[in-house]
């Protein structure tokens, strides 16, 4: 007989059939004559039910059925008279792959803190909560990759090791295989990457966007949905060193079509949970989050709000002369905190923004410069509970503007002269974003800390698993 996963035996009627079905005990309670036997797969938040009648097993045989063990229960398929529940198991065989043992095994009945299970974070995949987060990751991958294909987008692979900074930063995680315990220094004192594996100095990407522009300036409309790295030192619960991100770059979009294009995907992957994951939302709206079914579709319906930078900081001052009250201050040139783009899309707007044209001095070497000298062509999507979710900007597609704003930012351009290269050779206006694939999983879960929603958080002082 083969395995049915539960979420699909869930859904059977075929009553007084034979099933088999194998996963993880979440509890076991009875009386004397009755075992119930909550089991889980990981295929669904629901568990089924698994009644064993104790004299014909023994209760010898049944005594390693304890939370956290692993079963394989062939049985009959029978309607369930429980509340909650439409089918049950009534035992015909088991078989104990695995026990676990009640002194040790950590998840145990009882709830435990999110804190607590990041420590266990090999085990809380088994969580109710975990299952459905890591569920929902999933279906957001698909999502993705989805409404690119539809869209006609090519999925374009950019390195993980780069000899660049793409948003010099210098951020950067150092690739070597040099000998650290023996360092070759040159007179200067500089070290000598000659030697090293790569010949040069090389890291961990901080974004794919840069290869992802090449792409775009070749296939049209690509997208990138890999790894990144980032050694900045911020421990807070919207930062990872090691996070995905998905980077759209098209050919001939300019700003507009560009803001155009981050709204329509972030509210189809919405859409896309509200339908496909719904169980799993409802649990953690229910454990977690009452607002959060509710506050998911309040941002699939309209559009979004796009103003300037400038006006945000208007209305950021204006709030401040009545009386609000911020960590850090703001003013023309200062780079938003998250407490101000979570003002004005959660008091101000009731809704998400998309801010445009920043001062150039805070954003990277590629964007496009306006006219007025002060400002780039950039864009953040700003979201509630999360302040910027995305990333973007129109790219300075003029050779000139892009080699001297590069030099005035301290870009080393000897280590991009192939990027450099694709504005000498048929440049074209493009523009493209960065979706922080970690940031739209805190949204979609209601999760308050981005360690819950990646499987093994990258974080300063912590790399175990
Ligand atoms: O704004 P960022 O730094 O933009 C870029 O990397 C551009 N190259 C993107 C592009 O235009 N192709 O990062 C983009 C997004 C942010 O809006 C945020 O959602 C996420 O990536 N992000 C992080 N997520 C988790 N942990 C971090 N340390 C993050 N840094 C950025
Ligand atoms: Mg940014």
């Amino acid at each position: 007989m083969s395995r049915t996963v539960i979420v699909e035996a869930l859904k059977r009627s075929d009553f007084g059939s034979d099933v088999n079905i194998k996963g993880w005990v979440r509890t076991r309670r009875g009386n004397k004559n009755v075992s119930f036997i909550a089991i889980n797969d990981g295929s669904t938040v629901h568990n089924i039910q698994v009644v064993v009648d104790i004299e014909k097993f023994g209760d010898e045989f049944l005594k390693p059925i304890t939370t956290g063990a692993c079963l394989s229960v062939k049985g009959k398929l029978v309607e369930s008279l429980g509340q909650g529940q439409s089918v049950e198991i009534h035992a015909e065989a088991i078989e104990i792959y695995g026990s676990a043992d009640p002194e040790t095994y950590p998840l145990q009945k009882k709830g435990h803190t999110l804190e607590f299970l990041r420590e266990i974070a090999h085990l809380r995949p088994r969580t109710n909560t975990f299952g459905a987060i890591f569920r929902i990751r999933h279906h957001m991958a698909m999502a993705i990759h989805t409404f690119f294909h539809e869209k006609g987008f090519f999925y374009f692979h950019t390195p993980i090791i780069t000899g660049s900074d793409c948003e010099g930063a210098g951020q950067m995680f150092q690739v070597t295989t040099l000998n650290l315990y023996d360092l070759k220094k040159d007179d200067a004192g500089a070290i000598d990457y000659n030697n090293d594996f790569f010949g040069k100095q090389s890291s961990l990407t901080v974004s794919g966007q840069l290869e992802g522009e090449l792409a775009a300036m070749a296939l049209g409309s690509i997208y990138t949905f890999g790894p990144t790295f980032r050694a900045e030192n911020s421990n807070t619960p919207r930062h990872l060193s090691e996070f995905w991100m998905i980077e759209p770059e098209v050919a001939f979009n300019e700003i507009e079509e560009n803001m155009q294009l981050a709204q329509d995907f972030i509210q189809y992957c919405i859409r896309w949970a509200l339908d496909k994951c719904k169980d799993d939302l409802e649990f953690l709206c229910s454990m977690y989050d009452k607002e959060l079914i509710e506050r998911l579709n309040s941002v699939v319906g309209d559009d979004f709000i796009r103003l300037s930078y400038t006006e945000g900081v208007e209305i950021l001052e204006t709030a401040i002369a009545k009386g609000q009250k911020f960590e850090f201050p703001v003013g023309w040139g200062t780079d938003l905190q998250s407490e101000h783009e979570r003002y004005l899309v959660e008091q101000h707007f009731k809704k998400p923004v998309i801010l445009t044209d920043y001062p150039k001095e805070i954003k990277s070497f590629y964007m496009k410069q306006n006219d007025d000298g002060k400002t780039v062509r950039a864009m953040d999507v700003l979201f509630p509970k999360i302040g910027e979710i995305i990333g973007g900007s129109q790219r300075e597609e003029d050779f000139t503007k892009l080699q001297n704003r590069a030099e005035e930012m301290g870009v080393p351009t000897k280590d991009i002269w192939w990027y450099l290269d694709t504005r000498r050779f048929g440049t074209a206006p493009h523009s493209g974003f960065g979706l922080g694939f970690e940031r739209l999983l805190l949204f979609v879960t209601g999760m308050s800390n981005i360690r819950d929603v990646i499987p093994f958080p990258r974080t300063p002082n912590n790399s175990e698993f």
